[in-house]
């Protein structure tokens, strides 16, 4: 898989890129690069944004800027950019990410990510550019850059040779082998500490017992996760 995203801040993407699990990926084939749209404005002073037509508060991402750094990276006109591949701007407002649109993404062969900072963008830009939006959640980010690694996260874990143990991914919280539900609560040693005892059942060695009541536990979550704990 090919990933470029398209930033204002592409050395947050040096650490991210180091973490295990992504740098696996790495290794495995897939690219992860960053552009810095700020190197593509013909603008005085590398200015990218703009005053909102209309007024209001804040700076809007301009469009002429966003279709330079494209039209530069990748070579033709970014209209035509998304009939080839998978074109996200991260916003609040976009399809919310879950654990589907992961499975739908990383079955893509390329995705151009383009992060928005300040207000956000020209709405051109998605509008003529974009094939899709993304939000990782109905909170406001101060940009898009943290929404682009938990896409790149989410996307890339579900990638042969990522993970160290291919079975990490399979029986994970809301994957299909668990019918959508959270993942069942895991236990480790020692078996009993401060008086709080591992379930006895995962104990047992009984393979059979073992995955049933994993299954119940995972069914229970998923019906009380409205009422998740908060604290
Ligand atoms: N940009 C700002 N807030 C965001 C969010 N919640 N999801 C995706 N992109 C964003």
């Amino acid at each position: 898989m090919e990933i470029d995203v398209f930033t204002l801040f592409p050395e947050w993407f040096q650490w991210f890129s180091a973490q295990r699990h992504v740098h696996n990926a790495l290794v495995a084939g897939t690219s992860l690069q960053c552009v810095n749209f700020r190197e593509h404005t013909e603008l005085s002073g590398g200015q990218v944004d703009d005053t909102p037509f209309g007024g209001g508060a804040g700076m809007v991402l301009r469009v002429d800027v966003m279709d330079s750094a494209l039209r530069a990276h990748y070579g033709i006109d970014p209209v035509r950019l998304r009939e080839q591949r998978r074109v996200i701007a991260l916003v609040p407002g976009g399809r919310t990410l879950d654990d589907r649109l992961v499975d739908e993404l990383a079955a893509e062969p390329a995705l151009t990510l383009l992060c928005g900072r300040y207000e956000g963008f020209d709405e051109r830009i998605v509008e003529h550019f974009a094939s899709d939006t993304i939000s990782i959640g109905s909170y406001v980010l101060s940009g898009g850059e943290l929404a682009a690694m938990v896409v790149c996260d989410t996307v890339l874990r579900k990638l042969p040779g990522a993970l160290g143990d291919e079975r990490s991914a399979l029986e994970e919280s809301f994957s299909p082998a668990l019918g959508g539900d959270p993942e069942y609560p895991h236990y480790t040693r020692p078996a009993e500490y401060r008086g709080w005892h591992v379930p006895e059942v995962l104990l047992s060695g009984h393979h059979e017992r073992i995955g049933a009541w994993r299954r119940e536990r995972s069914r229970e979550r998923g019906e009380h996760r409205d009422g998740a704990r908060s604290r």
